[in-house]
């Protein structure tokens, strides 16, 4: 018998021990029977028992769950975990979902396994995400490329600050390296103020403008 085998075994019996002790059954999971995660499949393979599949899965770095195709005994190798694609966690009789539980590289750690957004890592991993570079898909040719999250916001200019004045038309320029629809995006203030003319008092981003109300400013 293969020693894995017993591994697995032990590994699962402790789990459920460990399940008893403290009773919150939420918090860890062991495997979702009925459910699977669709569209992240990156690799299928065929296996004798079911339990194989958890090592096919720790096999492959990218792995982050997979599926068990019960009967044909195949398991599909996901990319994605369903807390970072909640929306394709569906139902399928023929199908249980199970997590990988170690050794998982957390999404947008690595260039291999770049995330969609910075707010798909916030989903994946549960919770606030460390302001640092993280790998993010960005389409064009590169594919993916290394950028900086602060909470689920991608920060297009990276560590510099973006700079503008009045002068001379001196506007800031950033370059977006993310095509798609750009649903909004967030100014921050760093430091400087700038005079529409000489009765106004300072502000930071442009000229208050008397139709738009005492709170917006032309930029
Ligand atoms: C994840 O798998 C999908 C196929 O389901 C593939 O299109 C995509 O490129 C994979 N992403 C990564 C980062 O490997
Ligand atoms: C793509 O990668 C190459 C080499 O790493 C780099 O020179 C180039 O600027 C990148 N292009 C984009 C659009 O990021
Ligand atoms: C934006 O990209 C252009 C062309 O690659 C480059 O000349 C320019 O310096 C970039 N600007 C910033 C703010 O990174
Ligand atoms: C504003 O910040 C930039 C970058 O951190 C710095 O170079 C500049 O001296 C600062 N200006 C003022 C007026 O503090």
């Amino acid at each position: 018998m293969d020693p894995r085998f017993w591994l697995v075994i032990a590994f699962f019996t402790s789990w459920i021990r460990a399940r008893k002790v403290d009773g919150q059954c939420h918090t860890t999971e062991y495997s979702v029977k009925g459910m699977y995660l669709r569209g992240h499949t990156f690799k299928n393979v065929q296996v004798g028992l079911h339990e194989s599949c958890y090592f096919k899965c720790t096999e492959e770095v990218t792995c982050q769950s997979y599926n068990f195709v019960i009967g044909q005994n195949i398991c599909e190798l996901n990319n994605r975990t369903k807390e970072a694609r909640p929306e394709d966690f569906l139902p399928d009789k023929t199908r249980y979902y199970m997590r990988r539980l170690t050794n998982r590289v957390s999404l947008g750690s690595i260039p291999q396994l770049p995330a969609e957004s910075c707010s798909e890592i916030i989903a994946s991993e549960g919770g606030a995400v460390e302001f640092k570079k993280y790998w993010i898909h960005s389409d064009g040719k590169n594919g993916s490329i290394e950028a900086y999250c602060e909470g689920g916001w991608q920060k297009v200019n990276g560590k510099d600050p973006v700079c503008f004045g009045t002068k001379g038309n001196m506007y800031g320029s950033i370059n977006i390296t993310k095509t798609g629809h750009l649903r909004t995006m967030k100014l921050i203030h760093k430091n400087g103020s700038l005079h529409c003319n000489s009765e106004t008092s300072p502000s930071f981003w442009g000229c208050t403008f008397a139709s738009y109300g005492k709170n917006c400013q032309q930029l």
